[in-house]
C-alpha cells in the first residue's frame, strides 16, 4: 500500500464498481441540488434540458471516462500520460487530470460544508422537529448559517469521517463503505417515496416537474442544466477515472454506465418528486434556493404522523449520500499523491484533508463573518460553485470528449469500450461530434455570442 510499485488495488467484483460508482453519482447532487435547482430555474424547463444534457453528454461522456481510466491504470494525471503517449499524442493532455484534481479538491470543500448542514440536521431529527410556525424553520436555518463555530464544527466531523473511510484503502475502505451504505439507501428511499405519496401532494409535484413549458428555456436554465448534469455524474473531476482504474477487463463499460446513470436520474427524480410534494401540500415556496431542502422537510417532518422517525431515516439517507460522494471526491488527489510523490495513503490523507478543510473553513465564514467578500457579485460559495460546475466540469468534459474521439487510436477505443458494429459507431459519433459542439454551443451561447 505505500508506493507506487506494488500491484494495483481492484474492485472485488464488478458489481462493486457499479456500486461505489454509484456511490459517488448520488450525493447532494441528487437530493438537495437538483431540488432547489430545479425550484428556482422554474421547474419542467430545467429538468427537460438536464435530462437532454444526460442523455447526449452525460452517458456518453461517463463511457469515456471510465474506459479511460480502465485504460491508463492510474490516478488521473498519469493516466492521461500514459494514454497521450500511447496514442502518440502531445502530454498537455495531462491538464485533464489537473483540471480534475483541482476541482475535486474546490468541490469537496463547498461539498463538506453542505454535508455539515446535513449532519446538524440529522443531529435535530434525532431529537425530533418541534410543531411550529413555517417561518420559524427558515429562521432556524439561517442561524445555523450565522453561526461560524457551528458550521466548522460539522464539517470537520464530515471532513473526518471522509478522511476515515479513504484511509482504509480501495477495497477494505472504499469498497466497504458503498457496499454498506448504498444498499441501505436505496431501501430508505424506497420507503420514503412510497411514504411521499401517501402523505403528500404528489400529483402537483408531477406537474411542476414534467409539465414541458418550452418558452421557460433560456441561457441561464441551458447553462445551468448542463454544469448540474455534470456535478450529478461526476464527470471530469477524476472521480471516475480514478474508480475506472481500479475496474477489471472483464465488466462491460456500456451496460454498467447505462445502469449508472439510470440510478442517479432515477434518486434525482424520486427525491424531487417528494420534496416538491411536500413543498406543494404544505404551501411553501419552491424557489427557496439552497436551503430549500432543509427549510421543507424539518417542517413537514414536524407535522405528519411519524414524523420523527421518517425524519431521522431521510437526513440518515443523505448522510450515506454525501459521504460515499465525498470519499470520491477525496480518492482521486489521494492515488495522485500516493504515486506521484510516493506519500504513504496516510500522509497522502491527511495531507489532502487538511487543505480541504481549510478551503472549507472560508466556506463557512462566508455565509456570516466574510459575508462581505465577493466577486463578480458572487459570495464565495457561489464562486466555487459556479468554477466548478458550470466551468472547470464542462472544460474537462470538452476535453475527455476530444481526447477520446479524436486523439486516441480508434482501435484501442473499440477495444476498451467493449462495444461493437452500429452501437459502437452511434457512441462514438456521439463523443467525437455531439457532446463536444452541444457543450460548446451552451458556452457561446452564454457569453452571447450566439443566440
Ligand atoms: N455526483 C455527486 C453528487 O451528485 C458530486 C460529485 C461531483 C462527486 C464530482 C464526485 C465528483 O452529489
Ligand atoms: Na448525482
Amino acid at each position: 500500500m505505500t508506493s507506487s510499485q506494488g500491484p494495483r488495488a481492484h474492485w472485488s467484483s464488478r458489481w462493486a464498481f457499479f456500486l461505489v460508482t454509484v456511490g459517488s453519482a448520488v450525493g447532494l447532487g441528487n437530493i438537495w441540488k437538483f431540488p432547489y435547482m430545479t425550484g428556482s430555474n422554474g421547474g419542467s424547463a430545467f429538468v427537460l434540458v438536464y435530462l437532454a444534457c444526460i442523455l447526449i453528454i452525460g452517458v456518453p461522456l461517463l463511457m469515456a471516462e471510465t474506459l479511460l481510466g480502465r485504460r491508463g491504470q492510474g490516478n488521473p494525471v498519469m493516466t492521461m500520460r500514459v494514454l497521450a503517449d500511447e496514442a502518440g499524442a502531445s502530454r498537455w493532455w495531462q491538464v485533464i487530470g489537473l483540471i480534475g484534481i483541482v476541482g475535486a479538491f474546490i468541490i469537496l470543500a463547498f461539498y463538506s460544508v453542505v454535508a455539515g448542514w446535513v449532519l446538524e440536521y440529522t443531529w435535530r431529527a434525532g431529537l425530533g422537529f418541534a410543531a411550529q410556525p413555517k417561518e420559524a424553520f427558515a429562521d432556524a436555518f439561517g442561524a445555523l448559517l450565522a453561526s461560524p463555530g457551528r458550521l466548522i464544527f460539522w464539517h470537520t466531523v464530515f471532513m473526518a469521517l471522509t478522511a476515515a473511510v479513504v484511509l482504509g484503502g480501495v477495497t477494505s475502505g472504499i469498497e466497504r463503505a458503498n457496499k454498506i451504505m448504498m444498499p441501505a439507501l436505496f431501501g430508505i428511499l424506497v420507503f420514503l417515496v412510497a411514504y411521499g405519496a401517501i402523505a403528500a401532494d404528489l400529483p402537483a409535484a408531477f406537474r411542476f416537474l414534467f409539465h414541458f413549458d418550452p418558452s421557460a428555456i433560456n441561457r441561464g436554465v441551458l447553462f445551468s442544466a448542463m454544469g448540474h448534469a455534470f456535478f450529478t455524474l461526476s464527470l471530469g473531476m477524476g472521480a471516475i477515472i480514478t474508480y475506472g482504474s481500479y475496474l477489471g477487463r472483464e465488466v462491460s463499460i456500456p451496460r454498467t454506465c447505462l445502469a449508472i446513470a439510470a440510478a442517479d436520474t432515477g434518486v434525482a427524480l424520486l427525491a424531487g418528486l417528494s420534496i416538491f410534494a411536500i413543498v406543494f401540500a404544505q404551501g411553501l415556496e419552491p424557489a427557496a434556493g439552497p436551503g430549500l431542502l432543509l427549510q421543507t422537510l424539518p417542517l413537514a417532518f414536524s407535522q405528519m404522523p411519524g414524523g420523527h422517525v421518517v425524519g431521522l431515516v431521510f437526513f440518515v439517507l443523505v448522510v450515506f449520500a454525501a459521504w460515499t460522494s465525498a470519499i470520491s471526491l477525496l480518492e482521486p488527489g489521494v492515488t495522485l499523491l500516493v504515486e506521484r510523490f510516493d506519500l504513504g495513503r496516510k500522509a497522502a490523507v491527511l495531507l489532502l484533508s487538511t487543505g480541504i478543510w481549510l478551503l472549507g473553513v472560508a466556506v463557512a465564514l462566508s455565509f456570516n463573518e466574510w459575508s462581505a467578500f465577493s466577486l463578480f457579485g458572487l459570495g464565495l460559495f457561489d464562486l466555487l460553485d459556479t468554477l466548478t460546475t458550470k466551468i472547470m466540469m464542462p472544460l474537462a468534459g470538452l476535453l475527455i470528449a476530444l481526447f477520446t474521439a479524436w486523439a486516441m487510436k480508434r482501435a484501442h477505443v473499440e477495444e476498451e469500450v467493449g462495444l461493437r458494429g452500429g452501437a459502437f459507431r452511434l457512441w462514438f459519433g456521439v463523443v467525437r461530434y455531439v457532446s463536444p459542439v452541444a457543450i460548446v454551443l451552451i458556452f457561446l451561447n452564454v457569453i452571447g455570442v450566439i443566440g
